[in-house]
C-alpha cells in the first residue's frame, strides 16, 4: 500500500450500509453497517485497474449478452395493445430510424399479473413476437417483484401452496400493495422459490421472448396492507375534529411513510432454506435474487443460447447474473451528467450491461436534453429510450432535428463491433470498459480530478456535452490525441491535437472521440438493426503513422459461449 498507494475494500454485507468518506470529517473516512459481519477484502493491486480486476477475480464476471442486445431499444410506460407497438415499429422504419428492441411495460399484462398476457390487448402473442422479430425487432416485456393476490391465478396459487411468498409475523404470506393492487413477495432467498419463480419465465420464452427486465424489485412496496389499515384508522379518528396542526402532520406524516416503509421492511421474513431471516437484513440481496432467479433458468431452458436480463435493483455480485438499468431518473441535465459518472462506477461493480433512460424517465424532455444525451448513450451497452406515462412523447421520429438523431444512431450501429469487442476483452479479462482518466494516468494530478470524461475500452476517450446552451466544451487531454469529430463514416474529420486543454465546438448532428497513441477502432457501415450488419468490412481509424494492431471480437452473438479464438489480432495499416 504505502509504494502505490492504491488498494481496494470490498465489504461483504448485505444490511443497510453508512459509507462516509471524508464528507463529515475530510481526516476520516467511515464505514458502518446496521449489523451483520464485519467480513471485508483488501484487495491489493499496483494500479486500480489490477484492484478492479482483482475484485471481479473474487466476485465473478459478467456474462455476455446477445449482440442485438447493443442495437437501440424504444420503451415508454407504456405501449399498452399490439397495434400501438405495430405502430410504433412502424414509424421507427419508415423514418429510417435503426432498432433493435420495443419495451413492453405493465400494461401488456393480464391487471398486472406477472407472466401473463391481455389477450384482448395482445391476441396471439406468439405470433406478435414473430411478426416483430421479422422486422428485426425483439420484444422485451417487464417483469415484477409483486405478484397479485387473486383466487384462481396459477402463480399465486402455486407460490402459496407451496409457502413460496415472504411471511409476516402471522406466518401468513405478507401483503403489500404494488401495481396489481394487493400483492405477494416471492421469497428470492429460498432456493425452491427462487426455481419455481424462474420456471415461471417459460410462458414468455415459448412465445419467443428472449429478453427481460425486471422492476420494483427493491422490492419497492406502495403501502402494506396491515400499516395502510392503521393510517385509514388514524385518519377517520380524525373526521369532523377542528384539527391542530400537530395533529394535521399526523396524518401527512402518516401518508408520506406508507410506501417503502422500513417498519414494513423489517416485518417480513424469508425462509432461506431452513433460516427464518427478517427481510430488513437481506432487503438488498431481493432484487439480486429476483434477477438469479430468471438467469437460472434461461440455462435450464436453453444452455446454448443468450439471454437478456437487466435489473433496477441489484447488489454486489448481480453482475454475474444480468445488467442493470439506472431507474428513475429525469428529464434534467444534471442527470445526464450522472449517467456519465455512474459508469465507471457500476463497471467498478463488475456491471459491464449498463445504462440510463435517455432522454430522462421523469418530467418533460427537450430536444436539446434528448440530442446530448443520445451523443454519450450511443457508447453505452444499453441504450434506452425510456419514459414515463404523462410525460412528453421522446420517441425519436417526433422530434424536428431527424437528421442529427439519425446521424448519432447510426454512428452507434457504426460503433457496434468496437463495442462488443471491447466488451468481451472486459468481460473476459475483469477489465473496465469505462475506464476514469485517473486511472490511466496515475501521475498526471489534472487527470485524477477529471470526471467528465471517460475511456471506453482501450482505444477511445470520450467528453460529452452536457449542460443546456453549450455549443462545446473544454476538453483535457493527458496526453497528445488523435480528435475525431464525426457526423457519419463517410463524413468525418481528424486532428492530432497536442496535450493540454481544448475547446472544442460539437454540433448537434456529430460526435467527438480521440484516439490514444498506438490505438484503433473499427467502424462498420450503419444498419437497421443489428443482424444486417457486416462484422468483416470496416472503416478503421488509428492514431498512429504506422501499423496498429487491434483485437477484433466477432461470434454469432447469440451462442451462449465466448471462445477465446474469436478474438483476432487485426493489423491495421
Ligand atoms: C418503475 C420503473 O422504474 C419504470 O421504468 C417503469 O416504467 C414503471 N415502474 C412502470 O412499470
Amino acid at each position: 500500500l504505502k509504494e502505490t498507494g492504491v488498494y481496494g475494500l470490498f465489504w461483504d454485507n448485505p444490511h443497510k450500509l453508512h459509507i462516509d468518506l471524508g464528507y463529515a470529517d475530510d481526516q476520516c473516512w467511515r464505514m458502518e453497517a446496521e449489523d451483520g459481519p464485519l467480513d471485508y477484502y483488501y484487495l491489493a493491486g499496483d494500479s486500480m485497474a489490477a484492484v478492479v480486476s482483482a475484485y471481479t477475480r473474487l466476485t465473478g464476471r459478467a456474462p455476455l449478452p446477445p449482440l442485438w442486445t447493443l442495437g437501440y431499444h424504444q420503451s415508454r410506460w407504456s405501449y399498452a395493445s399490439a397495434q400501438e407497438v405495430r405502430d410504433i415499429a412502424c414509424c421507427l422504419r419508415e423514418y429510417d430510424i435503426p432498432c433493435d428492441a420495443i419495451h413492453l411495460d405493465i400494461d401488456y399484462m393480464e391487471n398486472y399479473k406477472d407472466f401473463t398476457i391481455n389477450g384482448e390487448r395482445f391476441p396471439d402473442f406468439p405470433a406478435f413476437v414473430k411478426e416483430m422479430r421479422e422486422r428485426g425487432i425483439r420484444l422485451i416485456p417487464i417483469i415484477d417483484a409483486g405478484v397479485k393476490v387473486e383466487k384462481g391465478y396459477s402463480v399465486y396459487e402455486e407460490g402459496v401452496k407451496n409457502n413460496y411468498f415472504c411471511k409476516g409475523e402471522d406466518g401468513e404470506p405478507f401483503v403489500v400493495g404494488v401495481w396489481p393492487g394487493d400483492s405477494v413477495f416471492p421469497d428470492f432467498l429460498n432456493s425452491k422459490a427462487r426455481e419455481w419463480f424462474g420456471s415461471n419465465y417459460k410462458t414468455l420464452l415459448d412465445c419467443g421472448i428472449e429478453g427481460f427486465w425486471n422492476d420494483m424489485n427493491e422490492p419497492s412496496v406502495f403501502y402494506s396492507k396491515k400499516n395502510l389499515a392503521k393510517t385509514i384508522e388514524h385518519i377517520s379518528g380524525k373526521a369532523g375534529k377542528n384539527l391542530s396542526l400537530q395533529e394535521f402532520w399526523s396524518i401527512t406524516g402518516a401518508v408520506a411513510t406508507l410506501a417503502n416503509n422500513p417498519e414494513d421492511y423489517a416485518s417480513f421474513y424469508h425462509d432461506a432454506d431452513g433460516k427464518q431471516i427478517r427481510h430488513s437484513e437481506v432487503h438488498n440481496l431481493f432484487g439480486y435474487n429476483m434477477v438469479r432467479s430468471a438467469s437460472e433458468y434461461f440455462k435450464e431452458y436453453d444452455d446454448k443460447k443468450r439471454f437478456l436480463i437487466y435489473s433496477r435493483s441489484s447488489h454486489i455480485g448481480m453482475h454475474r447474473y444480468g445488467g442493470i438499468w439506472t431507474g428513475d431518473n429525469a428529464s434534467r441535465w444534471e442527470h445526464l451528467l450522472m449517467n456519465l459518472k455512474m459508469l465507471p462506477s457500476l463497471n467498478m461493480c463488475g456491471f459491464l450491461y449498463a445504462g440510463a433512460d435517455i432522454g430522462g424517465f421523469g418530467q418533460d424532455t427537450t430536444e436539446d436534453l434528448m440530442l446530448r444525451w443520445l451523443a454519450l448513450g450511443i457508447f453505452v451497452p444499453l441504450l434506452r429510450n425510456h419514459c414515463t406515462f404523462g410525460a412528453r412523447r421522446q420517441e425519436f421520429y417526433l422530434f424536428e432535428n431527424k437528421k442529427a438523431i439519425k446521424n448519432l444512431l447510426d454512428l452507434r450501429y457504426s460503433l457496434i463491433p468496437y463495442l462488443y469487442s471491447e466488451y468481451v476483452k472486459s468481460a473476459l479479462r475483469g477489465e473496465l470498459l469505462y475506464t476514469p482518466l485517473g486511472f490511466l494516468y496515475p501521475n498526471d494530478e489534472r487527470a485524477k480530478e477529471i470526471e467528465d470524461q471517460l475511456f471506453v475500452g482501450g482505444s477511445i476517450m470520450i467528453a460529452p456535452v452536457y449542460r443546456q446552451n453549450e455549443k462545446g466544451r473544454l476538453v483535457y487531454l493527458p496526453e497528445s490525441m488523435k480528435m475525431v469529430k464525426i457526423k457519419s463514416v463517410t463524413d468525418y474529420r481528424e486532428e492530432v491535437l497536442p496535450r493540454g486543454d481544448h475547446y472544442i465546438e460539437i454540433g448537434f448532428d456529430e460526435t467527438v472521440f480521440f484516439i490514444a497513441p498506438g490505438k484503433a477502432l473499427p467502424l462498420a457501415n450503419p444498419v437497421s438493426h443489428v443482424e444486417e450488419l457486416d462484422d468483416k468490412n470496416f472503416l478503421w481509424l488509428k492514431n498512429s503513422e504506422g501499423e496498429v494492431d487491434y483485437e477484433l471480437y466477432t461470434d454469432d452473438g447469440v451462442t451462449a459461449d465466448i471462445r477465446f479464438e474469436n478474438i483476432k489480432t487485426i493489423k491495421v495499416k
